[in-house]
Order: C-alpha cells, then structure tokens, then sequence
C-alpha cells in the first residue's frame, strides 16, 4: 500500500525519511525511525571526528537490521566533510544523503559505488541541477520547514508540484508535515516519499533534545517561528526567542558575518537545545510546532500517522 519509487529504493516499509538534525540525530533516533519502517538518519557533521561516526554508525547497526541513512550538511561551517565520507563508506553504508552546497564534490566520491544519493533542496533549480549530477531522489523542504531553507519564501504546497513537474526522479516533500494529513497532502501533490524534522524532535528516542525545547515544541504555536540568516543569505527558521530577536536587530541594523558569528555558532545553538538555556541560544524549528501537542516514541508516531492516512485515503475512496 505505501509502495513507491522511494521505498523501493530504499527498501523501506513507509516511504517516511527523518531528516538530518545537527547535534540531534544519533543512533537512538535514527534505529528507531527505521524500526519503525522508515529511513532514520544520523547527522555526520555534528560528530567531532570521522572516527566518532564509525562508532555511531556500529551503534545503529546494533539497534536495527533495517536500512539507514547518514546525512551530510557540507559547507556548513566550511568543515571539510571528505574524511567523514570515506568513514561512512568504509562502513558500508547504503543510503547518504547531502545538503547545504554543490553536492558535485560529494558525488564524486561515491562514483563507483552503489549507495543511493539523495539530495535535500529548496528550489526547482537546485532540485533539476541534483538530478543531473546523478541524485536517484530529491528533498523538498518548503518555507514552513524548521532549519536552512530555499531564498525565495516559497512554500511546501506550491514547490513540490514545481519540482515534481520539473524533474524524473522520485520527489520527497519536506517542511510542515507533522502528521497523517500532512502525509496525504504530500502524497496528493504527487511526492512518493515524506521527510519530517521538527516533528522527530518531539520524540522520545530523540534523547539529546533538553526538555525544554521539546516542551517549546509541543506548547508553542505556528506564531512561534522566525526566520534568521536572511541577511546572510542562508535563511533558516527558529524557535523565537529573545536570542533571535537581538540576532535580527543587528541584521536590520546592517551587521556583517564577523558580528554575528556569535549568534548563530553551533555553541549557541547547543545552549538551548543540549542545556535547555532559551535566552542564550537558538534552537531550530518548524512552523509545524503548531500541530505538535505531544512527544511519543517514535513507533507511536508512525502507528498515528499511518492510521490518520489510511483513514483518509478510506474516507476519499468512498
Ligand atoms: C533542528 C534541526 C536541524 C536540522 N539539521 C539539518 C542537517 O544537519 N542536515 C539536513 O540535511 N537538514 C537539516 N535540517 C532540516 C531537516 O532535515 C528537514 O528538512 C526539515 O526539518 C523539514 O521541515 P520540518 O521541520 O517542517 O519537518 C534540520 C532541521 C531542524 C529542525
């Protein structure tokens, strides 16, 4: 019943993808979203050396048989992200997937090899550009996403049918899906695959996320998102919090990166997402914190979201 493009090339039971979360998306979230039939991902970069992603992808290994992917945010930081790369291959992994720049350099790495690439991207030009450098599926992540987005605002509902239209490979819509319905709407726009990350964070393998944005997340409204970096060029939305405020007071107030490299460093956004510590920091998030209103584990989640789903899909066949 949830057979397409994308769960046959992954093999996976729910074409439902947990996206790359930095500093969030370890070897508890990610076994458990794939034992629960969908692609978990561990998030490369926010590991401190290759070595320490060999480990955290044994210790997937040992949680699930089932597949998993490992994500790379490159030029995120400019840390180089070839070493982890090789770690990653040198460990077998099948499924990589890549955000942040040209994913040319990175393609070049696993030529030769049979791991599926995907690509998560915010626009019909990137999503076309991914394609010809060889993706087998793109991401779509819309302007309600939590994290890096596309420059030009454009949401969830109108991209995807964009990209659809655009591209031949399978098309995976992201940003503001936070449930069943949120699923069918996807699947109605023609995506054969989900991704979420707001929603994953709300969850109980999610161990490394404080409480207190987990709390942020489940009793905060879709008013509670701001969009930072716009200045920088690179927009994302977070959480608003006092720490974004002055961060977009010295945006407008024409500050250059030098200035605000403070406000947005990954120390910064530990603060608040390791330490629970909202007003010094950030922490990344979603419009969809609207529709959060509580955190299961993730098998919950699934379980919910899939009888949400197959409840509509009765309901349309009538
Ligand atoms: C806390 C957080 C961290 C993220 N970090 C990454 C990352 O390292 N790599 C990546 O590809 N995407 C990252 N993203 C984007 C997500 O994978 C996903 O595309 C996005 O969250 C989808 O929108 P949603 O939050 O509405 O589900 C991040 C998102 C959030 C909320």
């Amino acid at each position: 019943m949830w057979q397409t493009r994308v769960s046959e090339l992954l093999t996976i039971k729910y074409p439902i993808i947990q996206g790359g979360l930095a500093y969030l998306a370890y070897a508890e979230l990610a076994a458990a979203v794939s034992n629960s039939g969908g692609l978990g991902q561990i998030t490369a970069m926010s590991l401190k050396n290759p070595d320490e992603l060999k480990k955290e992808i044994r210790k997937v290994k040992q949680l699930t048989d089932k597949p998993f992917g490992v994500n790379f945010a490159i030029g995120q930081n400019g840390r180089p992200f070839e070493h982890f790369v090789e770690a990653a291959l040198e460990e077998g992994v099948s499924i990589m997937s890549v955000t942040g720049g040209n994913p040319a350099g990175f393609f070049s790495m696993l030529a030769g090899t049979n791991v599926k690439k995907l690509v998560l991207v915010a626009a019909k030009r990137q999503a076309q550009k991914a394609e010809e450098l060889g993706a087998d599926a793109v991401m779509v992540v819309g302007q309600e996403g939590g994290g890096h987005l596309g420059k030009n605002d454009i949401g969830t509902m109108v991209l995807i049918p964009q990209v659809i239209d655009s591209v031949s490979v399978p098309v995976i819509a992201s940003g503001g899906i936070g449930d069943g319905r949120g699923m069918m709407a996807a699947f109605s726009l023609g995506a054969e695959g989900i991704e979420m990350g707001t929603r994953f964070i709300a969850t109980k393998e999610c161990v490394h996320a404080h409480p207190l944005y987990k709390k942020a997340l489940i009793d905060g409204t879709e008013n509670d998102t701001v969009v930072i970096k716009r200045s920088l060029g690179a927009p994302a939305r977070a959480i608003s919090n006092s720490w974004t405020e002055k961060l977009i007071r010295l945006e407008k107030a024409g500050a250059g990166y030098e200035e605000l490299k403070e406000y947005i460093s990954g120390e910064a956004n530990k603060k608040y997402i390791y330490e629970g510590e909202p007003d010094k920091g950030f922490a990344w998030a979603g419009q969809v914190m609207g529709i959060i209103r509580d955190e299961p584990s993730v098998d919950e989640l699934f379980r919910e979201m899939i009888l949400e789903a197959e409840n509509i899909r009765k309901k349309w066949a009538l």
